[in-house]
């Protein structure tokens, strides 16, 4: 497999990004210059991050999750089988709702639409809790650079019909951000959680913050309820639909 993509470098961290499994997945691992630590963001494949790591001779010490749909989960119980309890895993405690359990996790438990902070190594970010693809989902902004996971794409935002979504939660988490990326100065680079194609056909896998500011179609429906409600990317007619109606018909 070849190696992740360098996005951004600044004189405190390096950014690589890395698109893995079927679904489009988009990885991001975060590396401290000051200390030569490492931070991934929704791990596909643990080995894979392992490797890279050693072969950049960093450590790496953190798993931050923006949410735990499996296709964000599914390297970490690698990456623990790897590195054993050294790592921190960290993650929002909202994620419960909907069925997560974790041994390992450090629960982030701040209030919906609420900023906390989180460091490692030398380097502290914002994580801002902003519901509605799933309960618990955070964006992690910060040092040049603004993840996303699934709450938003470049030209859209996650669907809220999975389990534990909620369509007025997502719109609330939008307009919230909204303000937050627009008040930030200085570049800052977007970067979602799966690779999606953008009106115009193009499949970039991130960008600048002014760009996604003009395009994102969520982003700028959000104010507007009759508008939003219309979108559609917010529900699709397939199996994980199907699974989520199951699993709110048996909780209720
Ligand atoms: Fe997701």
């Amino acid at each position: 497999m070849s190696n992740p993509s360098l996005v951004l470098e600044t004189d405190k961290l390096l950014l690589f990004q890395q698109e893995l499994g079927e679904w489009d997945n988009l990885n991001h691992l975060i590396i401290c210059k000051s200390s030569s630590q490492a931070c991934i963001i929704d791990p596909f494949d643990g080995q894979y991050w392992y490797d890279f790591c050693q072969k950049q001779g960093v450590t790496l010490t953190d798993i931050w999750l923006t949410h735990t749909h499996w296709d964000h989960i599914k390297g970490v119980s690698e990456l623990f089988s790897i590195l054993g309890n050294s790592l921190n895993l960290r993650c929002h405690n909202l994620e419960q709702e909907r069925g997560y359990q974790s041994n390992h996790a450090t629960w982030w438990d701040h209030d919906e639409f609420s900023v906390t902070k989180e460091t490692f190594g030398a380097l502290e970010f914002s994580i801002y809790c902003t519901p509605g693809h799933t309960p618990g989902h955070v964006t992690v902004i910060g040092n040049g650079l603004v993840i996303t996971g699934d709450c938003l794409f470049l030209g859209s935002c996650g669907r809220t019909d999975l389990f534990g979504g909620d369509p007025e939660q997502q719109r609330k988490s939008v307009i919230y951000l909204k303000e937050i990326l627009q008040s930030l100065t200085g570049n800052y680079v977007v970067l979602p959680g799966h690779r999606y194609e953008l009106s115009d056909g193009s499949k970039p896998t991130y960008s600048q913050l002014g760009d996604f500011l003009q395009v994102n179609q969520a982003i700028n429906t959000a104010h507007d309820k009759s508008l939003w409600d219309q979108l559609p990317f917010l529900a699709f007619d397939d199996n994980m639909a199907e699974q989520a109606r199951r699993q709110r018909a048996k909780q209720s």
